[in-house]
């Protein structure tokens, strides 16, 4: 079991990005991040799908192979996409086909003790993801989790219990500030937080969010970049371009032989 600390190797907080292929792979781990999650928000992010109920074990294989191809050192985690896990032995078999691909973590969300069990007592190196969890969510939007006594106590026994089983991180989503800082006191395997507040032992975003190449707008989110925007201006000076005809010119060709060019030309 590969074991993660409360601090990253760099002695700060974990930076965790999702990425879906190799190009992101490396542009992530260039960037400095920590850990790369090819999470099942790959369904909305890159795929066109209307939400994460759609993302198959099979989408989700692909591109952790791809991510894991474009990677040099930086630990990916692979997410178990919804009904990949719904027993044990279908757990660990989906389990087994991303470790397959070379993530080094699975993860899944909700409390799902006896799975989780169930995983780490196969030398599943897995991480929980728990709070607000896009597979069980109400599809009308994100909710926070924890906010009220009663379900924070819950949330608290509910990590205990996770880290007693022996899981590695676990993702808290959108859960009130003050309940993700005493969980990730109490805990002593990292918290990796997302809408979660500044004092979980590290974060995560959704890269195409955090670039601005979707059209979300959570409270929680910084926007850090706009990619899309970049992106279009490259595609739309491409176009002027060779509908001026000033792209491509002589400096972009390749020639025919020298010596061959006038025959060539004069047609013989
Ligand atoms: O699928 C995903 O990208 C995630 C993150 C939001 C944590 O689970």
């Amino acid at each position: 079991m590969i074991s993660l600390g409360k601090k990253s190797p760099s002695g700060k907080p974990w930076v965790m990005l999702t990425a879906y292929d190799a190009l992101m792979a490396k542009e992530v781990e260039k960037g400095g991040a920590d850990l790369i999650l090819v999470g099942d928000s790959l369904g909305k992010a890159i795929l066109g799908y209307e939400g994460v109920e759609e993302v198959t074990l099979s989408d989700m294989a692909h591109h952790c192979k791809a991510v894991v191809r474009g990677r040099k050192s930086i630990p990916v985690i692979g997410d178990l996409p919804v009904n990949s896990y719904e027993d044990k032995p279908m757990a660990l078999a989906s389990s087994k086909k991303l470790i397959e691909q070379g993530v080094d973590y699975v993860k899944c969300e909700g409390y799902i003790p006896e799975i989780i069990d169930h995983l780490v007592q196969n030398d599943i190196p897995l991480i929980a993801h728990l709070g607000h969890t896009p597979q069980k969510a109400d599809p009308t939007g994100k909710v926070v989790s924890a906010n009220r006594l009663q379900s924070a106590k819950i949330l608290l026994e509910q990590c205990l219990e996770i880290e007693k089983s022996g899981a590695c991180a676990i993702v808290l989503e959108m859960v009130s500030r003050e309940v993700a800082k005493t969980i990730t006191e109490r805990l002593s395997i990292p918290t990796i937080g997302i809408g979660s507040g500044p004092d979980t032992d590290g974060q995560v975003l959704v890269i195409t969010d955090m670039w601005g190449e979707s059209d979300v707008n959570f409270k929680f989110l910084r926007k850090f970049g706009d990619i899309a925007n970049e992106k279009c201006i490259a595609v739309k000076k491409y176009c002027d371009a060779v509908r001026s005809s000033e792209y491509p010119s002589d400096e972009h060709a390749f020639h025919i032989k020298k010596s061959e060019k006038d025959i060539w030309e004069g047609g013989e």
